[in-house]
């Protein structure tokens, strides 16, 4: 096997989806303690205390910004090398999350087992199914007097519309909880609340009928779980690597993230059966990790909040081939040569210069502004990768520059902000000058403001645009495309790309505009969804 393979086949590239609560931040940090990634509890920040204020969120960024490490986090376990990528917790920056899930090749998928399927939880594996990302599920809380395990399964089979497969099953729960039974390996794992170790009371019991069982969870969680397994393997075909790894299915596991109960088994079940760096899909062609020749993506920006230092990281995602640092390699949307000095690489609360990654490592490089999210470094082939599209805005408003003698740091700013991902900028057709913001939450327009201010000393205002819903619109017949475009002027915005977006004020007018408009095609994100799927 070759250097280039044997180190493909070592990544584990994830990250973790859930709705903000389920518990993401605890899973990670007993991720990273188990991967000894960190000794300590509490090194991991969550973004959850973000609420509606830019202040507060603006502080938040600051300190991660500090320590840009915990944007991925990497260890080595179990003889894989794990890249765990953090995407924002707070609903208003869901678009990077959605683009930081083009940079994975799994997920987690964490439901918080009082709450069951929430709604970012939906719309977070949306995107995963549109890439058939595999997802693993972790049902946290169990500790909890939570909903019905079997009424968990149904509702994450029925509302996200994947197939379920348990593979462990809970013994009691809330008070009563007693541990999880390994359906797959028919262990019984007993729970101690808090411990940090491999749990030690592991029991194998090949045959429920054994006494043991009773002895060990009482007569009464003894029967459930015997009625239970009989129901499961009657409803839910057994656990099949395939099915996961196609994004069909999602293997379930239960467990309590606080109580470290749960976890260690996640983990060992992820490195062992969770792929190594699938091939992706470009613009060009399917390119494959094993490729001699290196390829990679840029996901997300991630600005200095040092206001005296206007650098900012970009974050690569090696596709295929070595990456190599001082390598000098070919931007292709500049079309200009770029040289790699300084590569750093995450390990979670360190970074470190690297001096090459392999396919599924993530690379952050230092950016003086060359950068746009979706752009492709190859070593000179033109490749640009999909599957790293921007989403429909729901929020859009008309920008003003609040200062005149700032022209300059104005477009400058909105600008590099746009690049980075913080908004996204559109023109009208025929009115040059005026610019529409699209957001997808409320708080990218404060913390817009904020940063023009404080990183560009420059102001800006907002006007209100009649518009709550947006498409990108295509057709085969170019004469009605543009019959389409003249018509709807006043709803009709230019994506960066040149790309025509149509405005509804109400869904009722926007189904209307559709149900007229045969031979238009409209789309919710800039890439056409059916023909994103990089592993066909
Ligand atoms: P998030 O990143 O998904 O937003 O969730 P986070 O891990 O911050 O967890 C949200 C809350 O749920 C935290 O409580 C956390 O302690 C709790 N939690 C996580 N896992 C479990 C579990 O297995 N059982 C129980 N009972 N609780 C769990 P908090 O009170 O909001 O915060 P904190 O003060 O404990 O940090």
């Amino acid at each position: 096997m070759t250097e280039l393979n044997r180190q493909m086949r070592r990544r584990l590239t994830f990250a973790i989806i859930s709705h903000p609560d389920s518990g993401k931040t605890t899973i990670t940090e007993k991720l990273l303690l188990f991967g000894g990634a960190i000794h300590i509890a509490g090194a991991v920040k969550s973004g959850k205390k973000v609420k509606d204020s830019v202040s507060d969120f603006m502080e938040i960024e600051k300190e991660r910004g500090i320590s840009i490490s915990t944007s991925v986090m990497g260890f080595e376990y179990n003889g894989r090398k794990v890249n765990l990528l953090d995407t924002p917790g707070h609903a208003d920056f869901s678009e990077d999350t959605y683009r930081g899930l083009s940079a994975v090749d799994s997920a987690l998928l964490v439901i918080d087992s009082v709450k069951g399927v929430e709604d970012r939880t939906r719309k977070l594996c949306e995107v995963c199914r549109m890439r058939h990302t595999p997802i693993a599920t972790f049902m946290n809380k169990l500790d909890r007097e939570g909903k019905d395990p079997m009424e968990l399964l149904d509702e994450t089979e029925r509302e996200l519309a994947i197939g379920v497969r348990p593979v462990t099953w809970p013994v009691g729960q809330g008070r009563a909880f007693k541990g999880v039974y390994n359906l797959v390996e028919r262990k019984l794992l007993l729970f101690n609340a808090g411990q940090v170790e491999r749990p030690v009371d592991i029991i194998t019991i090949d045959d429920l009928e054994d006494p043991l069982l009773e002895e060990k969870v009482g007569q009464s969680l003894a029967k459930k779980l015997r009625d239970d397994v009989d129901l499961i393997s009657g409803v839910y075909p057994p656990f099949d690597a395939d099915e996961y790894l196609s994004g069909k299915a999602t293997p379930v596991f239960f467990g309590s993230a606080l109580n470290n109960f749960g976890v260690r088994e996640l983990l060992d079940t992820l490195t062992s059966l969770a792929p190594h760096p699938t091939p992706k899909l470009s613009g060009e062609r399917i390119v494959r990790p094993e490729e001699e020749k290196f390829t990679g993506f840029i996901f997300k920006i991630h600005a200095n909040m040092n206001p005296k230092h206007r650098d900012r990281v970009a974050f690569l995602r090696v596709c295929s081939g070595k990456f190599e640092r001082n390598a000098t390699y070919y931007h292709v949307r500049s079309g200009k040569p770029f040289r790699t000095a300084n590569p750093t690489a995450f390990m979670a609360q360190d970074s470190e210069i690297v001096n090459e990654a392999w396919p599924g490592d993530i690379v952050g490089i230092h950016d003086t502004g060359v950068f746009k999210i979706g752009d492709t470094l190859t070593e000179g082939e033109t490749i640009n990768f999909k599957g790293i599209p921007s989403f429909a805005p729901q929020i859009f408003r008309y920008i003003v520059n609040a200062d005149p003698l700032k022209e300059k740091q104005y477009h400058k700013g909105l600008n590099q902000l746009a690049e980075e991902g913080v908004v996204q900028i559109f023109s009208k057709p025929n009115q040059a000058n005026l610019r529409v913001l699209g957001v997808v939450g409320q708080l990218q327009l404060e913390v817009l403001q904020y940063r023009m201010e404080h990183e560009y000393n420059a102001r800006c205002n907002y006007r209100a645009i009649d518009a709550i819903i947006a498409h990108w619109i295509m057709s085969d017949d170019l004469k009605a495309l543009k019959d389409f475009v003249e018509d709807q002027s006043r709803k009709i915005l230019i994506d960066i790309r040149g790309t025509h977006i149509f405005m509804s004020d109400s869904p009722w007018a926007f189904e209307r505009v559709k149900a007229t408009n045969p031979l238009i095609r409209f789309y919710s994100t800039s890439e056409m969804v059916e023909d994103r799927d990089a592993s066909a």
